[in-house]
């Protein structure tokens, strides 16, 4: 046997021992040369951290419904969005905004924060960070992960002590990796005065750390993000949630102009909350392909993030640009440069099938 198809070999075999039987709403493209069956076509999309899942059965079923009724403004689903997710977290529900994805909080605290001062951020990290805070004519610093791959929070409070922002990814993207607890206290507890941390959840639900949405209850300029775009699949409907003091939500929302989400965002993520373990099984169902994934690369001789997230990066031991091209020219999209890392290539965890197709494609590429 070659040494690729050794590795191809050892890389098919560590896959396929997946995820016995799928839940219900996993409906997964059986074999590679996939097609997905939500877009109609056979390109495997691993670029976006979303979810190959998409929503649950009972979140279309709700979308559905509120395609129907959105001839009319129905603001009180947004309410009992709200309403919910207080309840099952266990926060104040009027420390609870909703936005149309959690990008838009996000670009608003910059505008509202950042503009006037600076910002914070690790690199890398998620990239629309930076390039919103430079859209609002703040200045930006980005300051390593360490060595364990976790926020250098020490480093990031030395970069600028006058910063109006201090942008902190957990689990973080690109990497998927993890910031200690007591540095994401750290970094809150000694944050200059007025400067708002915010804490980005979008991956939290893939973790197995508790969530930071109780600082956001006890300190004053914290705010903590979180999606449906992730886990519950829902990226295209737009829907996010931002949890802080009331007096900062409000700010957000006089610059949203006080608008409101779809109708049929807001129904769809009620159905997703009350979806009774769907956390725990699409968690459960990525860490197990995230896993099998990163074996499979490692034992070809690829150093892997230790993620807990629907992404990883994988050390390439050259430049990344050509191998996502070339890998797109196969059909399968991987994620971009991350200018800070150029020779690692970020990874979305699809399904078990679609690894299966990227681990071929891949190690093809990268025998050239
Ligand atoms: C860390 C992080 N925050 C926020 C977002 C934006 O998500 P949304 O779709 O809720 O706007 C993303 C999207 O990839 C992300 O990776």
């Amino acid at each position: 046997m070659s040494a690729l198809s050794r590795r191809r070999f050892v890389a098919a075999a560590t896959l396929s021992g997946l995820a016995p039987a799928l839940p219900a709403w996993a409906v997964d493209t059986s074999t590679p040369g996939v097609t997905d069956s939500a877009v109609g076509d056979d390109i495997i999309r691993l670029d976006y951290n979303e979810s190959p899942y998409g929503p649950c059965p009972t979140a279309i079923q709700a979308m559905s419904q509120g395609v129907r009724q959105s001839g009319h403004y129905f603001p009180e689903h947004e309410g009992r969005l709200i309403e919910l997710f207080a309840e099952q977290n266990q926060v104040p529900s009027d420390h609870v905004a909703v936005f149309c994805g959690s990008r838009s909080p996000l670009q608003y605290a910059l505008a509202r924060h950042a503009g006037h001062r600076g910002v914070v951020t690790a690199a890398p990290t998620y990239d629309s960070v930076a390039n919103g805070a430079r859209a609002v004519g703040a200045t930006v610093r980005e300051v390593a992960l360490d060595a364990r791959h976790a926020h250098d929070v020490r480093g990031m409070l030395a970069a600028d002590p006058a910063a109006g922002v201090l942008y902190l990814c957990n689990p973080n993207n690109p990497t998927g990796t993890l910031t200690p607890r007591t540095d994401i206290e750290h970094l809150v507890r000694n944050k200059p005065k007025g400067c708002l941390a915010i804490i980005d959840e979008a991956y939290i639900h893939f973790a197995d750390v508790p969530s930071c949405l109780e600082l956001a209850v006890e300190h004053e300029d914290v705010l903590v993000l979180r999606t449906f775009s992730k886990l519950y699949g829902m990226a295209g409907a737009r829907l996010g949630l931002a949890i802080g003091k009331p007096a900062l939500l409000r700010d957000l929302q006089r610059l949203n102009g006080y608008n409101f989400i779809p109708l049929a965002a807001a129904m769809g993520g009620i159905a997703s909350l009350e979806q009774k373990d769907l956390v725990t099984e699409r968690k459960n169902l990525n860490r197990r392909v995230l896993q099998a994934t990163t074996e499979s690369l490692r034992k070809a001789g690829y150093q892997c993030t230790e993620a807990q997230a629907n992404c990883f990066m994988v050390a390439l031991g050259r430049p990344a640009k050509p191998v996502i091209e070339a890998l797109a020219q196969r059909g399968i999209r991987v994620g971009r440069v991350f200018g800070a890392w150029p020779q690692w290539m970020r990874v979305s965890v699809g399904t078990q099938a679609q690894m299966q197709a990227f681990m071929g494609a891949f190690l093809e590429v990268m025998k050239r």
